[in-house]
């Protein structure tokens, strides 16, 4: 059955839970979508400071990205902008928040047999941005792809695209897409405008777009069912969608 469809909400706006039993017992959580067959979820968990947990032996492989603060995950630096994939049944998924507590997006896969194995850590800020090798995407759009399950081919990545960055016909994957915009904006087709904190699951064969941003943007990404592929169909009226989104924000805007 798996998620239903979410386009778009606002992340920061969906119930605050304070967790107190559970790997997440002490912090807040924003569960932003769940699977209630398998228990797989993406969350926005947000740690006091000093907060500690063992997520040792957990038998659900898990992605989790610093949004803000500073931590460690197993022994090692896990700050804002860092991602990790950590494998079913680990032993060394000890989460240490620093003084200035944390917050992850954190993202739960289904139960399986625990494979062990460390945490894949990496620091995004020092990655440099990459072609993203997909056919056909009106060029300017780059991507830091953080992971591609050996599996399953899911595709795990941060893309970015440039202010007036535009494209003029809708997408559809045969794949579910989740997003969480992280800073910019996007005018995607006539479901509105994307800005920092807005968040999708989007189930597969759903059209959306077309899209153009202003002022450019980073947004984290990822594939559930295989990597990106893109099929493309034109939307009618998307010049009066961009003409009126145009005249809100002007190219230049001089200090006053
Ligand atoms: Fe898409």
């Amino acid at each position: 059955m798996g998620r239903q469809h979410i386009e778009f909400h606002q992340a920061y706006d969906v119930e605050q839970l304070q967790r107190t039993e559970g790997p997440l017992a002490g912090a807040v959580e924003q569960r932003q979508s769940e699977d209630a067959e398998t228990g797989a979820f993406t969350s926005i968990v947000t740690f006091p400071a000093g907060w500690q947990g063992a997520w040792n032996g957990y038998r659900r492989p898990f992605e989790l990205f610093g949004l803000r603060g500073t931590a460690t995950l197993g022994g090692e630096q896990f700050d804002a902008g860092f991602y990790g994939y950590v494998p079913s049944g680990t032993d060394s998924a000890t989460f240490s928040v620093g003084q200035d507590g944390a917050q992850l997006l954190l993202m739960v896969e289904a139960e399986e047999e625990p494979k062990g194995g460390r945490p894949e850590i990496q620091d995004t800020n020092e990655l440099k941005w990459a072609d993203h090798g997909v056919a056909g995407v009106p060029p300017g759009l780059v991507i830091k792809l953080l992971r591609v399950d050996a599996e399953n081919g899911d595709w795990t990545w941060l893309a970015a695209g440039p202010p007036g960055w535009q494209e003029d016909r809708a997408e559809i994957h045969p794949t579910v897409e989740e997003a969480l915009m992280l800073s910019g904006d996007i005018l995607l087709g006539h479901r509105g405008v994307m800005s920092a904190g807005s968040y999708f699951w989007r189930v597969p064969d759903i059209e959306h777009g077309p899209m153009l941003t202003l002022d450019g943007n980073v947004i984290f990404f990822r594939t559930k069912g295989g990597s990106m592929a893109v099929t493309w169909v034109e939307v009618p009226g998307w010049q009066k969608l961009v003409d009126d989104y145009r005249e809100l924000k002007p190219l230049y805007r001089a200090p006053a």
